[in-house]
């Protein structure tokens, strides 16, 4: 029988630990839909490896292969459309989707990013808080758009930083906020109760 749950296509660059906690909440029955499938821009990245364990297709998309940024994008939008893929979930993949990927998804293409967004938006965003010296932080999950790390903010969660945190206790304290919090998200996006407002997210209901 054909099973109605949100097919979910992550995108990934690295190791996939957010993946990881994605497929975990799908088989512990927290977050009601699948993993269709993940596709990564770099071969060796880590997460296609855990895909394949938990037997979910992992594709490569080699970007040296397409003249152009639209042409390799057509690529993964193929991709997605062919595992039937209803939500794009963004999970450290380190670029950009173009357009027509993003139209093809109207709506369902969210990212995770590892600071309080607007603040320490790019690549770096926990070091560069860490540097700065703030109090707090924490974990952004939001729409995607043609741009990095904007568009409509789902949620946040917030992650304090400790008189005696370093660089990396305060990555585990974020990575551990990221791996509760995008589950979650992408439940509430299974259920239908996100909505767009203007340039606003709103949940409908209990978070
Ligand atoms: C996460 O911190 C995510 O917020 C950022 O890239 C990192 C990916 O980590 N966009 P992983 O590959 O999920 O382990």
């Amino acid at each position: 029988m054909e099973s109605d749950r949100m097919r979910i296509g992550v995108l990934i660059s690295g190791s996939g630990t957010n993946l990881q906690a994605i497929i975990d909440a799908t088989e512990e029955g927290r977050l009601d839909a699948e993993v269709a499938v993940v596709i990564s821009n770099k071969e060796n990245a880590y997460g296609l490896e855990r895909a394949r364990k938990a037997d979910v297709p992992a594709v490569w998309i080699d970007r040296t292969e397409y003249t152009t940024f639209r042409a390799y994008n057509e690529a993964i939008r193929d991709v997605l459309l062919e595992y039937e893929v209803d939500v794009v979930a963004m999970a450290g993949y380190m670029r950009l989707l173009s357009k027509e990927v993003l139209d093809t998804f109207p709506d369902r293409v969210v990212n995770i990013h590892p600071s309080l967004l607007p603040s320490f938006a790019g690549p770096s965003g926990i070091r560069e808080a860490f540097e700065y010296g703030v109090k707090v932080t924490g974990v952004t999950i939001h729409f995607a758009n043609e741009k990095f790390d904007e568009g409509p903010i789902i949620a946040q969660e917030v992650v304090e930083v400790a008189e005696d945190d370093t660089i990396q206790s305060l990555e585990a304290k974020i990575h551990e906020a990221e791996h509760r919090l995008y589950p979650r998200v992408l439940q509430l996006l299974a259920e239908g109760r996100v909505a767009i407002d203007g340039r606003k997210a709103r949940i409908e209901g209990p978070f």
